[in-house]
């Protein structure tokens, strides 16, 4: 009998249309979002999962799905996924590295850009007709990003492909803090050199945030660490929500502590906290760091081959390309 999958959330056609060669699939175009009981009701007697952030994998929901061998999760970032509850029943987790890499760094750039040069903030003005009526030439003046100082907050491959961005594209200062020092090749190849965390935030001009989320990073920005930043900073968050504590950042936005923030992920994501709503000097988006055409494509045909290979299918049976947790193939 073919192994049966659940996709969780609305896929491509043709990446759908992949798996049905292989497995029984029950898919989501409507994209809805299930509730937890009706997503383990649906996972119930189901070998395989294609997941995305939105779905919470932990051992209540593995526990009753006894079936299921491979959680298969698009996306860079797994802290939906509780892994070692995954490793503990033999659940194969995977994610998707290194396809989104290039184009969640072009969103970072423009993120941390928008938000220095108050781009949505002058747009809004414009929509409301105000350019005609009140518009000067001291308005809306921001920092420069070109020959600033970026600091980096976490330096993995997204982190590295800012890096590089800053430094050979826009003769940027580039300083990081990473859990743990790179090579000095791979510094010199990404223009940036390794400082504490307190310079870090001490010296940047336009911070960005690109760390994993664990319980270790979680508020690894809250008001003692805004108090250190310079009044006239950015901060970028496109790495995940729970990173930043929304609340004092509000608090340090409203109190013109920091000049501005970019914000692709919130601590509750998909609710955004209604402080930042109100506030002029703030960029929002809705999760979108991966979002092109091509990089969502290629991270859903990656996550849909590694669940064809995950449950022993395809050419590649039994070696899904990028495994979290590779010793449950053992
Ligand atoms: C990732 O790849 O982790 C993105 O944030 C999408 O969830």
């Amino acid at each position: 009998m073919q192994p049966s999958v659940l996709v969780t959330r609305a896929t491509f056609p043709d990446i759908a249309d992949r798996l049905r060669r292989y497995f029984a699939v029950e898919d989501n175009p409507d994209d809805t979002i299930w509730p937890q009981p009706e997503l383990i009701r649906r996972l119930q007697g189901r070998q395989g999962a294609m997941t995305t952030g939105s779905e919470r994998i932990d051992a209540t929901l593995l526990d009753a799905c006894p079936q299921l061998r491979a959680v298969c999760n698009v996306g860079v970032g797994y802290n939906n996924v509780d892994v070692a509850a995954c490793t503990a029943r033999g659940v194969l987790l995977t994610n998707t590295p290194d396809v989104l890499t290039e184009t969640t760094a072009d969103f970072g750039f423009a993120l941390m850009m928008a938000t220095a040069r108050r781009v949505t903030e002058s747009e809004r003005f414009l929509r409301r007709g105000e350019w005609i009526k009140t518009g000067r030439f001291d308005q809306f003046l921001g920092p420069d990003v070109h020959g600033a100082t970026l600091g980096i907050l976490g330096m993995g491959r997204i982190g590295q492909a800012i890096a590089r961005r800053g430094a050979l594209g826009f003769r940027m200062q580039v300083i990081y803090h990473n859990r743990s020092r790179l090579d000095l090749a791979v510094e010199a190849a990404c223009g940036a050199r390794y400082v504490d965390k307190q310079t870090l935030l001490a010296q940047a001009d336009h911070l960005v945030l690109v760390v994993p989320y664990s319980a270790g990073s979680h508020h690894a920005i809250g008001a003692a660490e805004l108090a250190r930043m310079k009044p006239t900073a950015t901060l970028t968050n496109i790495a995940r929500g729970g990173i930043v504590d929304d609340a004092a950042l509000a608090q340090a936005l409203r109190e013109g502590r920091i000049a501005a923030a970019g914000l692709d992920v919130f601590e509750g994501e998909p609710k955004v906290p209604p402080a930042l709503l109100e506030l002029p000097n703030v960029v929002l988006t809705p999760h979108i760091g991966s979002a092109s055409v091509a990089t969502r494509h290629a991270m859903a045909a990656l996550t849909a081959d590694n669940l064809i290979a995950a449950l022993g299918c395809g050419p590649n049976a039994g070696k899904p390309q990028t495994p979290v947790n590779p010793e449950v193939l053992k």
